[in-house]
């Protein structure tokens, strides 16, 4: 079995069949994750093929994730079922006044708000859609906060599988509502919050035989993988200090996790970096777990509330899987406020790179972490900004504005505000105010 499910508890480590439509651990109720026989790689040689591929004209070389397709061997036939809009190929961006405003010397972004659909899910996606193929499935669903549905409704639409999205009404971006129903989705606007429509759609998944392709789906971890695999290829193979990402349902962090230790292991990179979680400060329950040490006991947070849509999660699901990789590797988690990612987000803005609210959490934590001496001032930071500025127009012109305002009423101020200014149609008032 060169190709298999595995249970990642460490105590029970049980395995299944690669095809085994199963999203936790039959046995003990464990998450899954897909493993592999990687007997033989050649971390040399693979360096060498996926740098020539890059001048490639065929589909699954273009792909920023399949370009790696190496280092997540779940399929038998990549040819017949992936599913590829060209997704990853996101860059790294330098920031210098970013960087000012965090405190620190230099500061990446690796942007993966550049994706077809405009957010990272795009590098999962694409993969949980290819799974999706080879299981002959015909439905697929998922519960998001947007950007998950967005991306599954344009990767189901390319790959012939019917989306239904449910989402929790009221609570996501129109950004991200527009492009479901442009991709083509059933899209159910459900009366609550995200947490809860999970445990409803997976009983639904499992009743009516649509498959579910959520973080919790091992396949979409496996695509996840490529933009720390990209991101590390784009860096000549030397690891950073420190990755930052923002922290929802913890899918994300998982798969980079597990992307660092494979590629460390197969002798691709000679160390792991450090990985930072950034959490609103109203949906913090990892932030919480993590200063208490961790344990067996998460307390969820009953109800979240963030602006930033995105990560509006009080239960995230991966938590056991983020935990392993965020304490194993070093690293912490830290949380910011609404202030915080609002003014982060306008610097990001201003940098002329942009990117959604959750996505700015990055700087507004590694701003914290630079000044509680977690980070250094001279360590090399790549901070991971997970959707597109367009995604949510709306914020950033309540904030610009002065018309935003935190889920309890608080005013938010737009210390780094640029507000439009009606003219007169008058050349000559108008030479007056540029003047
Ligand atoms: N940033 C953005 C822009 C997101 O859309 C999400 C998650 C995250 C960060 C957090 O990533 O869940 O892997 O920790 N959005 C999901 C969705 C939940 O439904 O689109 P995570």
């Amino acid at each position: 079995m060169s190709a298999y499910l595995v249970c990642f508890e460490p105590a029970c480590r049980t395995r299944y069949p690669i095809d085994e439509v199963i999203y936790n651990c039959p046995k003990c109720g464990g998450l899954l994750e897909a493993g592999y026989d990687f007997t033989g790689t050649d971390a040399p040689a693979l360096k060498r093929i996926w740098r020539e591929r890059r001048m490639s004209n065929q589909p699954l070389d273009q792909s920023g994730v399949w370009r790696y397709r190496e280092l997540f061997p779940f399929l038998l036939n990549v040819e017949a079922c992936a599913v590829t809009l060209r997704e990853g190929n996101t860059p790294l961006l330098n920031a210098p006044r970013a960087a000012q405003y965090a405190g620190i010397n230099t500061l990446t972004f690796k942007h993966q708000g550049f994706n077809p659909t405009g957010s990272f899910k795009d590098n999962g996606m694409t993969c949980g859609a290819a799974q999706a193929v080879r299981l002959g499935m015909k439905r697929v669903a998922c519960v998001s906060t947007g950007n998950t549905s967005a991306s599954m409704a344009a990767y189901a639409a390319a790959g012939g599988l019917q989306p239904i999205i449910f989402i929790p009404h009221g609570n996501i971006s129109y950004g991200k509502l527009a492009q479901a129903l442009e991709y083509g989705a059933q899209t159910l606007q459900v009366e609550a919050n995200f947490d809860q429509i999970l445990k409803l759609v997976r009983e639904l998944a499992e009743r009516l035989g649509i498959y579910l392709l959520n973080s919790i789906n091992p396949f979409r971890i496996e695509g996840q993988k490529s933009i720390i695999i990209e991101m590390m290829d784009q860096l000549d193979w030397q690891p950073p200090d420190w990755i930052v990402v923002p922290g929802g349902n913890l899918g994300n962090v998982s798969a980079f996790g597990k992307a660092l230790r494979e590629l460390k292991q197969l002798g691709f990179i000679d160390r792991v970096p450090k990985l930072a979680v950034v959490q609103a400060h109203g949906a913090a329950p990892f932030f919480r777990y993590a200063q208490q040490g961790g344990g067996s006991r998460f307390e969820a947070e009953v109800h979240p509330e963030t602006l930033a849509t995105a990560i509006k999660i009080g239960d995230p699901v991966s938590w056991p899987k983020a935990w392993l990789e965020v304490s194993s590797s070093g690293g912490t988690v830290e949380q910011a406020t609404e202030q915080e990612i609002a003014d982060a987000k306008a610097v990001i803005g201003a940098c002329g790179i942009g990117c959604e609210p959750a996505s700015a959490a990055t700087l507004a934590g590694l701003k914290k972490l630079i000044a509680h001496q977690v980070v250094g001032a001279g360590e090399r930071v790549v901070a991971v900004l997970t959707g597109n500025v367009l995604k949510d127009p709306d914020y950033i012109y309540r904030y610009h504005t002065a018309q935003l305002a935190a889920p309890d009423g608080t005013a938010i101020q737009p210390n780094f505000g640029n507000s439009p200014v009606v003219v007169p149609n008058d050349a000559d008032r108008i030479s007056e105010l540029l003047a």
